[in-house]
């Protein structure tokens, strides 16, 4: 009997355990939606470009208006002394946003 008392303590445990799981797979479940989630590109987009807003979809502009967009976001982060992306990591979300872009037929 006082066996059981101390299994059931145990249990409770595992309890808080299994909520932070529930926490950390509905937080990476909100990024299910882009593109290749596990790719480093997909990651340098999530750090780099949900600093100011939620992440949008690559399919929601075209190739054309990413690059647009990406230098009107070079003057947002200046603007707000965000660290801007390096010419590296530039080219690696344009590209990442522009092979995921909306397709012009
Ligand atoms: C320093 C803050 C900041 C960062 C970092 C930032 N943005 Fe933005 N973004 C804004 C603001 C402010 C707006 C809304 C004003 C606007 O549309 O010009 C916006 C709007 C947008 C829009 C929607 C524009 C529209 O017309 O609906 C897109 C798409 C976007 N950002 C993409 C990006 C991408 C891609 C990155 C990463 C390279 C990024 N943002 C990083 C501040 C930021």
């Amino acid at each position: 009997m006082v066996e059981m008392g101390k299994r059931e303590k145990g249990r409770g445990r595992n309890g808080k355990w299994s909520l932070l799981l529930l926490v950390l797979s509905v937080s990476v479940g909100c990024n299910a939606s882009l593109p290749e989630p596990e790719s480093p590109a997909a990651r340098l987009y999530q750090q780099r470009c949900s600093l100011c807003h939620r992440l949008y979809a690559p399919s929601i502009l075209t190739a054309e208006m990413w690059r647009f967009m990406l230098e009107r976001m070079d003057m947002e982060m200046q603007r707000r002394s965000v660290p801007l992306p390096t010419s590296e990591e530039r080219a690696i979300l344009l590209e990442y946003l522009q092979k995921h872009a909306q397709k012009t037929s």
